[in-house]
């Protein structure tokens, strides 16, 4: 079991004369025996952090520490990576597709020189712990692309490696088979206890596997901590956004009596709470969940609020467009060309008059210039 460090580490890729930092002093601990999530857009440098971890790159600058063995430095691999003991597994499998997937899993043991009647039992005990053992005579082209990636899983694991990369290990599947096979991931995990990293763009990998996730951008690490904390807490505005989606508009305020009206059009917050905000105008974050819509009819639509605590009648709008997903409804409301999307419960069609709820203790405020969050949530109190 290994514990893995990077302590400043940078990336500078030259060609020619140009130069690209592709990662500025990146600082990450991921403990032993955890499930650790990368997240960042596509070319936010997600690779290239799993290639300097398994020795495939050089850091420019900085180091790599597994435990207190340094195994990469200033440009250099102290360690290599056929030493490190890592088991990988690529966005598009990396399978020899002349081989069986008996010889694909056995592969690596054989590089090894393991002895006959080992790699046998290795690849059957393998097999059976990621249901495949039917498909080993199979090549990889007869197979389905839930059945490769088990392969591929399983030939990362052959070695019994100290701990495993996931490089957008799912990316390749359908939703139906992705679930599956993060399912699988997680039980095989679990079954071995090894340190496992997933790197990915979708934030649903992240939900369902890591315990724990950085966030990079444009090579910089801009976030740490539990992919719930990120969610509630995004450090600003790209954070939130790449956990997921949220609505982000900027808003007008306006003070009374040490209390802020946040104003967009007819869209109005009432009741915040800033402290030191000089700006005039605020940036403001709500994930569609956060913004319930109701159908509105001629009774309710003079009740103020049936919602405890926090939640806030925003007013009556129109529905713009309705899409129907995984049993809720998201309605796009147009408040002058910009879009605000909440969620409903029911059918809602265009042109419907909704009632619309904020949850202001989900509410994400950005500073307008700089986009980093401006406080906590619970801090947000009511009038
Ligand atoms: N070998 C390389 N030479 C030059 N640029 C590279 C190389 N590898 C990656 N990059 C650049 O570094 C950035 C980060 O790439 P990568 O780590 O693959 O991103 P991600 O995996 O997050 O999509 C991208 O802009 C990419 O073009
Ligand atoms: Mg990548």
């Amino acid at each position: 079991m290994v514990n893995i460090k990077l302590n400043n580490v940078s990336k500078i890729f030259k060609k020619g004369k140009t130069e690209f930092k592709a990662l500025s002093n990146i600082n990450l601990e991921i403990p032993d025996n955890s499930f650790f999530g990368i997240l960042g857009a596509s070319g936010a440098g997600k690779t290239t952090t799993m290639r300097i971890i398994a020795g495939l790159e050089a850091p420019t600058m900085g180091e790599v520490l597994f435990d207190k063995t340094v195994v990469s430095k200033d440009d250099r691999t102290i360690i290599d990576p056929e030493e490190r003991d890592i088991g990988m597994v690529f966005q598009n499998w990396a399978l020899y597709p002349h081989m069986n997937n008996y010889e694909n899993i056995a592969f690596p043991l054989k590089v090894k020189k393991w002895n006959q009647n080992e790699i046998t039992k290795r690849v059957y005990e393998l097999a059976d712990i990621l249901g495949i053992r039917e498909v080993l005579a199979k090549r990889p082209g007869e197979i389905s692309g839930g059945q490769q990636q088990r392969v591929a899983v399983a030939r990362a694991l052959a070695k019994n490696p100290k701990f495993l990369l996931l490089d957008e290990p799912f990316s390749n599947l359908d939703a139906n088979a992705r679930d599956d096979a993060r399912a699988l991931v997680k039980k095989v995990k679990n079954e071995l206890g090894i340190t496992t990293i997933i790197v990915s763009h979708d934030p649903a990998d992240i939900f369902a596997l890591a315990e724990k996730v950085a966030v990079i951008s444009r090579g910089n690490l801009v976030q740490l901590g539990t992919p719930k904390d990120l969610y509630d807490y995004p450090s600003n505005e790209r954070v939130a956004g790449t956990l997921g989606d949220i609505n982000i508009v900027d808003f007008d305020l306006k003070e009374k009596n040490g209390y802020y009206d946040l104003i967009f059009e007819n869209f109005i917050i009432t009741g915040i709470k800033l402290n030191d905000y000089n700006d005039s105008k605020i940036t403001l974050g709500i994930r569609p969940e956060d913004l319930i819509i109701e159908k509105s009819t001629e009774i309710d639509s003079n009740i103020e609020t049936k919602y405890e605590g926090n939640t806030q009648k925003i007013g009556v709008f129109e529905a713009d467009t309705v899409n129907y997903n995984q049993g809720s409804f998201s309605v796009v409301l147009n408040i002058s060309g910009t879009k605000i999307k909440g969620i409903s419960r029911e059918p809602i069609f265009y042109g419907d008059k909704v009632n619309v709820y904020i949850n202001k203790s989900k509410i994400k405020l950005f500073e307008y210039a700089s986009k980093d969050a401006i406080k906590l949530n619970e801090e947000i109190e009511r009038n």
